[in-house]
């Protein structure tokens, strides 16, 4: 069994793009500026931003953090926004997910310029995927796909089952998985709350994609031998011995599913990791097409 390991990963990546912003300074160009928008107070996604922030000074980058209060109208958030997508300072930005109820989040994202959505959630660049154009490929599962292919997971001719149907994840993700070239080339089954029989379904995978929030679901009976398993569940359960007064989970029982399968991320430590690296890789990408646009 080989851990996937997406900290070792995603330290090589951020190397990487540090390199490369090293070289823009030396050339005397401006380098990549990320903005990132919360709205409210939730702790895990404080936390997130946080550490999508520490990882722009890691490498080099500018960043900008915009805290906005969880009272915000949708008018306020959609002016800021607007202010965003003019800031010719700005290479690419992101709004934190979830945003509060009286926020629609479909006409958030909407408004958010295609070209500095380095989420990836807007329809032009999730379209733009879906027809395999170059475009931002939302970062969560842009990681997934970068680890399959530095650790060489074979993925051609394979059943891939992705669990949970999210805009940011699974559904993504599943689309990914199936398109020409490597990773992809599977074929994909995606799962739902609807999904009958769902250990039936897992059980014939060679890959396995969960994205479901429910800590330890995939058990070692729900697996074949030698799957490839990718767990991107990060739930906070309480666990009173912890400093922090909770541990992240994921939707993985670890301890006996790995015990039988070829190549597994862990929880913390995997896919984790890979989003906010990939993210970084998206904001340089936005650089080099602003850079490019403008004829410089
Ligand atoms: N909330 C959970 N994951 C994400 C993400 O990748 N991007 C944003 N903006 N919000 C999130």
């Amino acid at each position: 069994m080989t851990i996937l390991d997406g900290k070792k990963v995603s330290a090589d990546i951020k190397a990487e793009i540090k390199a490369d912003v090293d070289k823009m300074k030396q050339r005397g160009e401006k380098v990549p500026h990320l903005a990132a928008v919360i709205v409210g107070n939730d702790g895990a996604s404080l936390t997130y931003v946080g550490s999508k922030v520490r990882a722009c000074e890691q490498v080099g980058f500018e960043s900008t953090l915009i805290k906005l209060s969880s009272t915000i109208s949708e008018i306020e958030l959609l002016d800021k926004i607007h202010q965003l997508n003019k800031d010719e300072n700005i290479d690419g930005f992101i709004v934190q997910l979830p945003l509060p109820k009286q926020i629609d989040t479909q006409k958030v994202l909407m408004q958010i310029d295609p070209d500095k959505d380095v989420d990836g959630f807007h329809p032009t660049n999730f379209g733009k995927m879906a027809l395999d154009m170059t475009t931002f490929i939302p970062a969560t599962p842009f990681g997934i796909l970068e680890l399959l292919e530095r650790y060489n997971v074979e993925t051609k001719g394979k059943h891939t089952v992705v669990i949970g149907r999210s805009h940011i994840v699974g559904r993504p993700m599943s689309i990914l998985m199936g398109r020409k070239g490597f990773p992809g080339n599977s074929t994909v089954t995606l799962t739902h709350s609807h999904t009958k029989n769902i250990t039936q379904i897992t059980s014939q995978a060679d890959i396995i994609i969960t994205a479901l929030g429910v800590p330890n679901y995939l058990k070692a009976e729900m697996v074949k031998d030698d799957a490839v398993i990718i767990d991107v569940g990060i739930t906070r359960v309480p666990d009173e011995d912890h400093p922090k007064g909770y541990v992240i989970t994921g939707d993985v029982d670890f301890e006996n599913v790995s015990k039988k399968v070829s190549y597994i991320t862990p929880v913390p430590g995997g896919v984790g990791p890979m989003t906010i690296s990939m993210l970084l890789k998206n904001t340089l990408l936005a650089r080099e097409q602003h850079r490019f646009k403008k004829g410089l």
